[in-house]
């Protein structure tokens, strides 16, 4: 509510973000975040937006870069992946007019050309499975993932993209981090915790950002085979990291508690997904009762697929 009042009295002030109008999952401070990000770049690698979709985050970066006249000059530009191709949800979602003439299947980058064509010499389009994409623009200094939907995408990403990073100075920014769906993200990025700084949520979002401290030894970014390269123990360990990098009266800290139950459900240990569950439902509804006012996180997620009576 207050968010909203900001955003309206911030739009009033300053007119209309660039990037307005073009349809995007992502909340009004990620795409701020990213447009601040991408036009504070130095120049010293490329900027990559890993699940662009219909070009929302991939705008707010050309954007930003469109003010960092240096970099673009140094041949910078926002790397936009995405296999472009719509699904059910792209089409169930009647908010898109430009989708709703297409089938599930067919290609919507003509839609996210459109969408980006008031920057169109800051943007390359790298189309297709990200699982399979080959990086070969050298260092990467900004990236934003918004494509870990697998083990499989979040270990390719590691190995094929994560090596470009340049120490002291990248910024990765996990959209995914406080879903509750994509769990794989925390025992990966603790795995790597001794290289990155943590530098905190995208205020009222999922995003977490993190910045490269030190280089990664290849060994540590190699695909380990999924869920069972990890050992149960280091599975806990993550999440009691992870939920730790999170303020307590952050209804995201509940987000990473549903992610570390949705780890288990994952594996098909429905007992352990429903202990933590329980565990992490006592924290949140403690938490309400301490800050009312604040929003309740995606524990019910886990009450849906749990079947937890409501
Ligand atoms: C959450 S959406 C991205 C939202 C977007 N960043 C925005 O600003 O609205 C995730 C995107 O990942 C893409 N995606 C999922 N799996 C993919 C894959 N294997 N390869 C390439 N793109 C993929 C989907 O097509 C979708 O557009």
């Amino acid at each position: 509510m207050i968010d909203r009042i900001l955003n309206r009295v911030r739009r009033t002030l300053n007119g209309p973000e660039p990037w307005e109008g073009i349809p995007t999952m992502l909340h009004p401070n990620e795409l701020r975040n990213l447009h601040h990000r991408a036009s504070k770049v130095q120049g010293i690698g490329q900027i990559v937006d890993l699940g662009t979709w219909l070009g929302g985050s991939t705008a707010a970066m050309a954007s930003g870069l469109s003010r960092a006249s240096n970099a673009v000059d140094k041949g910078v530009r926002v790397h936009a992946f995405d296999q472009f191709l719509v699904d059910e949800f792209s089409k169930k979602n009647k908010m898109i007019p430009e989708i709703q003439s297409l089938e599930i299947g067919d290609s919507f980058l003509p839609v996210f050309r459109k969408h980006l064509s008031k920057w169109p010499s800051m943007v390359e389009v790298h189309e297709g499975d990200a699982g399979s994409k080959k990086w070969t623009h050298g260092p990467i200094e900004l990236m934003h993932i918004d494509v870990m939907k697998s083990w499989e995408l979040a270990e390719h990403v590691h190995a094929e993209f994560f090596p470009m990073l340049i120490p002291g100075k990248s910024v990765i920014i996990h959209q995914d981090y406080a879903h509750y769906w994509t769990a794989w993200i925390h025992p990966l990025m603790f795995r790597l915790r001794g290289h990155f700084e943590p530098m905190g949520l995208v205020e009222d979002s999922t995003s977490f950002m993190f910045r490269l401290k030190t280089a990664i030894p290849p060994e540590l970014l190699r695909p380990q085979n999924g869920a069972s390269g990890f050992a149960l123990e280091e599975v806990d360990e993550a999440f009691e990291w992870s939920r730790d990098l999170i303020a307590p009266r952050s209804m995201h800290r509940s987000c990473v508690d549903a992610a570390w139950s949705m780890y288990y459900y994952h594996l098909g240990d429905t007992t352990k997904a429903m202990d933590i569950y329980r565990k992490a439902k006592v924290e949140e509804d403690q938490r309400l009762k301490e800050f009312p006012g604040t929003r309740r996180s995606e524990l019910h997620q886990m009450e849906r697929l749990l079947g937890v009576a409501g």
